[in-house]
C-alpha cells in the first residue's frame, strides 16, 4: 500500500478536475483520474508514479467498478473522491428531448452515485477517514431559461450530498462545492464582467480547488459533513431585476 494519501477525481482531465488533481499532488496526495476524454488525458504531464489515468464514462458501471478495480492495484488504499466530471447541456426546455435529459442526469447526478457506490467499499478497506466532495453548482439554487436538466442533476447532488454523510459516516464525511462562474484554462473575459462579481473578479480553478482540498483534508475540516459550500464571488447574494 502506498503510504501518500490517494484522491480519485472523475473528470480530472481538464480545467476545474485537473486543477484539482493537481492542488492534491502539490499537497503530496496520490491522484486517480477516470475521464471520458482520451486526448486531454494522455496530454497531463503529472508525476507517473502518483498519477493513475484511467479512460473511462462515469454512467457505466463497468467503467467505474473497474476504475477502482485500478485503484486498489496501483495504490491499495482510497482516502477520497471528488465527483467532478459533468456536462452542461443548456436548452431550450420546449426543445428538450427525454434523451437529452436523461444524459445530463445519468452523467452528472448517477455518474456521482456510482463513483462512490463503488468507490466506498475501497475506502472502508482503507486506514483512516474518509471523503468525498462533490461538485455542484449555483445552478443548483438559482436558474437562467433552459437550465432544467443541469440545475436538476446539480440540485440532486445536494440531496445526494446529505444523504450520504448519514449513510456513510462517522467513517467518511460528504460535502459538496457550488461554484459560480469559474473561467476555464487559458479563457479571458471583459473587466464588466469582473466587476459585476461582489469581489470584483470571476473565479479561478484553483478557488474551486483550494476549497475541495480543505473538505479532503481531515485536518482542517474534520467536523464538517453533508454541508454545501457556495463559491461564487457573492453572485448568489447580489439581487439583479434588469
Ligand atoms: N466552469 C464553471 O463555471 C462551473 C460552474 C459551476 C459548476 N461547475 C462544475 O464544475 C465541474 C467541472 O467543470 P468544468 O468547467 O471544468 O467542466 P469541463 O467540461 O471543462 O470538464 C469536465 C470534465 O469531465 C469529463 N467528463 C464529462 N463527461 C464525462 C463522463 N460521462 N465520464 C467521465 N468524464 C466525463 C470531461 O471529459 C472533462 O474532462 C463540473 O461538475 C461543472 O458542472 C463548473
Amino acid at each position: 500500500m502506498i503510504d501518500t494519501k490517494v484522491v480519485a477525481i472523475s473528470g480530472g482531465a481538464k480545467n476545474i478536475g485537473k486543477g484539482i488533481a493537481r492542488k492534491f499532488l502539490n499537497e503530496g496526495w496520490a491522484v486517480a483520474i477516470l475521464d471520458l476524454d482520451t486526448e486531454s488525458l494522455e496530454k497531463l504531464n503529472f508525476e507517473p508514479e502518483r498519477t493513475l489515468k484511467v479512460v473511462g464514462d462515469v454512467v457505466d458501471e463497468y467503467d467505474v467498478a473497474e476504475f477502482f478495480v485500478k485503484v486498489k492495484e496501483k495504490f491499495g488504499r482510497l482516502d477520497a473522491i471528488v465527483n467532478n466530471a459533468a456536462i452542461g447541456g443548456f436548452k431550450d426546455f420546449l426543445s428538450l428531448s427525454v434523451t437529452e435529459w436523461k444524459r445530463v442526469i445519468d452523467v452528472n447526478l448517477t455518474g456521482c452515485f456510482l463513483m462512490v457506490r463503488f468507490g466506498a467499499i475501497l475506502m472502508l478497506e482503507s486506514p483512516g477517514r474518509g471523503a468525498v466532495v462533490n461538485i455542484s453548482s449555483t445552478r443548483a439554487l438559482m436558474s437562467e431559461p433552459g437550465n432544467e436538466a443541469y440545475s436538476a442533476s446539480k440540485a440532486g447532488i445536494l440531496g445526494l450530498t446529505h444523504a450520504l454523510a448519514n449513510s456513510l459516516g462517522p467513517r467518511v464525511r460528504v460535502n459538496a462545492v457550488c461554484p459560480g462562474w469559474i473561467l476555464h484554462e487559458g479563457e479571458e473575459v471583459s473587466e464588466t464582467e469582473h466587476k459585476q462579481h461582489l469581489v470584483g473578479r470571476v473565479g479561478k480553478i484553483e478557488d474551486i480547488a483550494n476549497i475541495v482540498y480543505f473538505l479532503a483534508d481531515e485536518n482542517q475540516s474534520g467536523f464538517i459533513t453533508g454541508q454545501c459550500f457556495v463559491v461564487d464571488g457573492g453572485m448568489t447574494k447580489k439581487m439583479i431585476y434588469i
